[in-house]
């Protein structure tokens, strides 16, 4: 392996400090005052790989199975230099002192800049609230809070209910299926599209622009990935920005329904938002709304499947022990695997410091399979008691918004296809995304066997 430009970079971060040491937070004295500790030739190569490890031309294993890789990582070389400089982080406790610390910095416009060009794609990635620093993004969360408390989250739990049923009795019909595009796409898409207030066949319309926006969040991108990003944005904006004015002239009546309602609402309050942030947050929704979810339902599936006896548990759990093992699932399949953080102070991990203005690379899908937070980490465990520490929503300031309403789907969704289909197994091999930062499937294929009756009148709240 050659120098990697990231050295200097990384030598000046280090200086005086440890990195990769096996026991978590072990101080060791500077590198340059002590004699090199001569590793077991295996521990060396170990060693050695983890360090060439590029996120930015992943092994070829890495899209079916990235966790050996992290497991590497986090033993071997938990402090990774990336080839653009960033420092790849993988272990539990410090991902979650960098999410934690509120100094760290989301603002990504230099870097986006110099990847995106000037555009609509920077533009839409530097105007919503997951790259923007508070008071900004304070503001603007609170803008949509209230679509996503507990409270308001449960009022779609019958829409969910009935809309899986309808689904589940579709797949009963055809026997086989592709759980990705006949499944676990649909339902996102449908609660998505009913909480932004667009009509619920425009979703179909919607949902590619906004993966074309969303992929370019991906480490390695091409130009033509930019391209359909910059038009991608312009479309959706165009597109929100009529149903804008549309919310306008109608007027609202009551209390408002939707996404764009509240954001109509707001703006005649004299709250501050401008017309081009309330374009940008329904974009942002929409996109944390279905593609995160729609890889937890694929993946999640995929894990059960492959877990035969917890497949057979979840049907069988009682709602109070439900919303751990969606957590437990979460955990274990990790959607949204990566993350992104400028320090802008010192920041002392256990695994040792970071330099003020280090770009941060968070593998939380690493974080959540360390051994150092969970026990047996590699095993899905829906019991997993009595605490599940999972870090898939994030944590600190920009935590997901709708992570409850990601569980409820989970919920419903899980118990409902296991309920009805005690038999479900696979009829073909599933096919990975080819994605780093949004785990997900692009198919995979099942047969139902036998179905039971559809359950009637049952809700989960
Ligand atoms: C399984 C599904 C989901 C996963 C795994 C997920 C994951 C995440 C993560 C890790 C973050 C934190 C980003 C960061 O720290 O930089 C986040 C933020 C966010 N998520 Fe989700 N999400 C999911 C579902 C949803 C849903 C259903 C919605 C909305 C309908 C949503 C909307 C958002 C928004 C708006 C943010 C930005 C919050 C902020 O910047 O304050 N997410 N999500």
């Amino acid at each position: 392996m050659g120098t990697r430009p990231a050295q200097a970079a990384s030598q000046a971060r280090l200086a005086g400090t440890t990195r990769g040491s096996p026991g978590e937070g072990m101080a060791m004295p500077p590198k340059a005052m002590t004699m090199p500790t001569p590793m077991p030739t295996e521990e060396a190569e170990l060693a050695e790989l983890a360090r060439s490890f590029n996120l930015f031309d992943v092994p070829a294993d890495y899209l079916d199975a990235p966790e050996p890789w992290m497991r590497l990582l986090r033993e071997h070389d938990p402090m990774h230099d990336n080839a653009d400089g960033t420092v790849l982080l993988t272990r539990y406790h410090d991902v979650r002192r960098v999410w934690r610390d509120r100094s760290a910095s989301v603002d990504k416009t230099e870097m986006f800049r110099a990847k995106f060009g000037q555009g609509p794609l920077l533009h839409h990635h530097t105007t919503s609230m997951l790259f923007r620093d508070p008071p900004d993004h304070d503001r603007l969360r609170a803008l949509v809070m209230p679509l996503f408390t507990p409270r308001s989250v449960a009022r779609f739990s019958s829409f969910i209910e009935d809309l899986v049923a309808r689904l589940l009795d579709e797949a009963a019909e055809l026997g086989e299926l592709d759980i990705v595009t006949d499944f676990a796409r649909k339902v996102p898409v449908s609660l998505i599209t009913r909480i932004l207030g667009v009509p619920p066949e425009d979703g179909e319309m919607l949902r590619p622009l906004g993966l074309r926006v969303l992929f370019p969040l991906n480490p390695s991108v091409s130009r033509e990935a930019i391209d359909a990003g910059n038009q991608a944005v312009v479309a959706f904006t165009e597109y929100m920005a009529e149903r804008v004015r549309e919310c306008r002239r109608r007027g609202i009546e009551g209390e408002p329904s939707s996404l764009v309602e509240t954001l109509v609402a707001a703006e005649a309050a004299g709250d501050q938002v401008s017309e081009d942030e309330m374009l940008h947050i329904c974009l942002l929704l929409f996109n944390g709304g279905h593609e995160t979810t729609t890889n937890m339902l694929s993946l999640g599936t995929l894990a059960l499947l492959e877990h035969p006896d917890q497949y057979a548990l979840v049907a069988a759990l009682s709602e109070d022990e439900l919303p751990a093992a969606v957590d437990e699932i979460l955990r274990y399949v990790t959607p949204l695997q990566l993350q992104g953080r400028r320090t802008t102070k010192e920041l002392d991990l256990p695994t040792g410091p970071l330099a003020p203005g280090t770009e941060v690379v968070l593998c939380q899908a690493s974080a959540n399979r360390d051994d150092r937070a969970f026990s047996d980490p590699d095993r899905l465990d829906l019991r997993r008691v009595p605490e599940n520490p999972q870090v898939a929503f994030g944590m600190g300031v920009h935590a997901c918004v709708g992570n409850q309403l990601a569980r409820l789907e989970g919920s419903i969704i899980f118990t409902r296809l296991a309920q009805r289909f005690p038999e479900l197994e696979m009829a073909g091999r599933p096919v990975f995304n080819e994605n780093v930062r949004f785990r997900g499937l692009q198919t995979l294929p099942v047969r139902v066997g036998r179905p039971r009756e559809r359950p009637h009148g049952e809700t989960i709240s």
